[in-house]
């Protein structure tokens, strides 16, 4: 074979054996930098040159910068990296090149007529002989150049050298317009994530098959379920596992469900969930539904909350109107029952009406005690604070209930958290509080049940109500309270028992109300009743 033929054949070799090798680029997810450092150094030991450069326009399409550089010894290179060149000011072969999308080759990069003072000012720094430029064209686009370098004392540049060096170029630059690509396409996935993970609302996307694809971290919490349970899963396996998603699946279930409502109910682990759901289609680019996004919202501390607000003015205006009434009725009511006495002592003692005015005067007096009760509801109640634990008063609450259970076959079981700081309250009336609260709890169980009194750090859910504080909690298992009741339960004279006046939660909320702290009512998780005492740390 002759030389020039054997020459051109091995030219070919080392340009499929470089493209194949960079093409390896375009399947792995790697760096920017590292992708143009193999090209560089592909086009250096493949192609049989000494040095390679690299230059990309930077977004502003103002400078040329040396992105990558390699073979032109430390000190040049550095100086490459630091002196971008100005598209505008610059006239050299780099920008020629990228300005006029042409291939160039300099047989002589000290003596070319074509040379400016600026291209052999560059020559001496680094060093350059023989050079070939070729521009990096991605969709029509100039993203820059690259350049190789072989010294003068080395054979020339062949024409087939150039045109392989071409398609190396051309090669180089679909693998980093491929590169950029997938960062960006990274970068969007990565803010998507984090926007989604960084969410206060839970978000929860099932496909188009119903099987769960994601649930970001607001979701887990508000939910109490796990991520990792439940991707993948569809929605009724996952509802098998949690209860909780239950509304979900009945919201797919109903597909003209489309706007936002809200759900009242218990979480698998039994504590009260309110949340706001709005189940939303999503689309693929080509507007086909491939699935349904649910966000929600945990409305549960601000119901509670505005329940709580709701019960005080409630109760505020019913001791009112009770104390108004009453002192109105107090006087002609006094009237009647003066002139009654009068009427009865001027009666003979065998008069047959004495015995009918009797029972009308002790008529007057049952309503007069009946108004010293409706007053009383109006009456702030006298508080003595003092700073105590209140794992002692409670302690001492257990006692007296203790002989009671006894009696009633119900267990009673306590548990009290040691770190609790002491706080300020009126002992006597937090006592009467809790053993209030735990003798409904007694007469609904109906000698068989357990009762449950602990006392802890205020929960989660709970905590922006009590101010910190401490939380003191007592469930029952007995009958719990119908939905359509819950609402009365604190309402003065509200009372389901044969033998009760009432009066008993209304005392406790008013005993709450005095310390600044919250009292609430849910189910219990094994049904019966649960009710959370929250007081504050400090009462001012
Ligand atoms: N733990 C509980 N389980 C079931 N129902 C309850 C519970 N606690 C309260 N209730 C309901 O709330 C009503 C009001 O309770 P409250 O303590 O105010 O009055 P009472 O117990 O009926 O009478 P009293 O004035 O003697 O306490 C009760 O009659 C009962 O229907
Ligand atoms: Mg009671």
């Amino acid at each position: 074979m002759a030389d020039t033929q054997r020459r051109e054949v091995e030219t070919k070799n080392k340009v499929i054996t470089s493209i194949f090798r960079i093409s390896n680029l375009l399947t792995q997810q790697i760096d920017l930098d590292e992708i143009l450092y193999s090209i560089l150094l592909s086009a250096k030991k493949d192609l049989g040159f000494s040095a390679a450069c690299l230059f990309l326009v930077n977004e502003e399409k103002t400078l040329l910068e040396c992105r990558m550089i390699t073979g032109f010894g430390d000190k040049g290179e550095y100086w490459a990296y630091n002196k971008p060149f100005h598209m505008d000011k610059h006239d050299c072969m780099e920008t020629k090149v990228v300005k006029s999308g042409r291939v160039m080759y300099f047989e002589d990069t000290l003596n070319d007529p074509r040379l400016t003072a600026i291209d052999r000012g560059i020559t001496q720094r680094l060093n350059r002989g023989r050079v070939v430029y070729a521009p990096l064209t991605v969709k029509g686009t100039i993203i820059g150049c690259m350049g190789v370098n072989r010294p003068m004392v080395d054979l020339t540049i062949s024409e087939e050298e150039i045109e392989a060096f071409t398609i190396f170029a051309n090669q180089a630059s679909i693998i980093i317009e491929n590169s950029q690509f997938s960062k960006q396409l990274m970068s969007e996935r990565n803010l998507n994530e984090s926007i989604l993970e960084s969410s206060p609302n839970g978000i929860l996307t099932i496909d188009s098959d119903g099987r769960i694809i994601s649930l970001n971290r607001a979701g887990e919490d508000i939910l109490s379920v796990k991520q990792g349970e439940l991707l993948t899963m569809n929605m009724s396996d996952a509802v098998d596992r949690y209860q909780t998603l239950s509304i979900l699946r009945d919201i797919l279930l109903h597909p003209s469900i489309r706007s936002s409502r809200e759900y009242d109910f218990r979480r698998d682990n039994g504590s009260r969930c309110c949340l706001e759901v709005t189940p939303s289609p999503f689309k693929d680019i080509d507007g086909n539904e491939t699935g349904t996004l649910f966000l929600f919202r945990d409305l549960t501390e601000k119901k509670i909350i505005s329940e709580q607000v709701q019960r005080m003015g409630k109760l505020a205006s019913i001791g009112q109107l009770a104390a108004g009434v009453s002192h109105e009725i107090r006087n002609p009511l006094m009237g009647i029952g003066a002139t009654l006495e009068l009427t009865l002592e001027n009666l003979a003692l065998d008069h047959p009406q004495r015995e009918m005015l009797m029972r009308s005067i002790e008529e007057t007096e049952r309503i007069d005690d009946i108004i010293s009760d409706l007053l009383d509801l109006a009456r702030p109640r006298e508080m003595n604070f003092e700073s105590g634990n209140v794992n002692d008063i409670i302690k001492e609450a257990c006692q007296f209930l203790s002989g009671i259970c006894q009696k009633e076959n119900i267990g009673l079981i306590s548990d009290f958290d040691d770190a609790l700081s002491s706080i300020h309250m009126d002992k006597d009336k937090v006592r009467q509080t809790i053993i209030n609260i735990a003798l409904n709890s007694i007469q609904s169980m109906e000698n068989t049940g357990v009762l449950n009194i602990s006392t802890s750090a205020p929960n989660r859910a709970y905590y922006t109500l009590s101010n910190g504080g401490i939380q003191i909690t007592i469930e029952d298992n007995g009958k719990g309270i119908a939905p359509e009741m819950k609402e009365k339960v604190f309402d003065p004279f509200f009372t389901t028992r044969p033998d009760g006046t009432g009066l008993g939660l209304y005392n406790c909320h008013k005993v709450v109300e005095a310390h600044h702290g919250s009292i609430f009512i849910e189910d219990g998780a094994s049904g019966g009743t649960k009710v959370t005492v929250l007081l504050p740390g400090t009462v001012e």
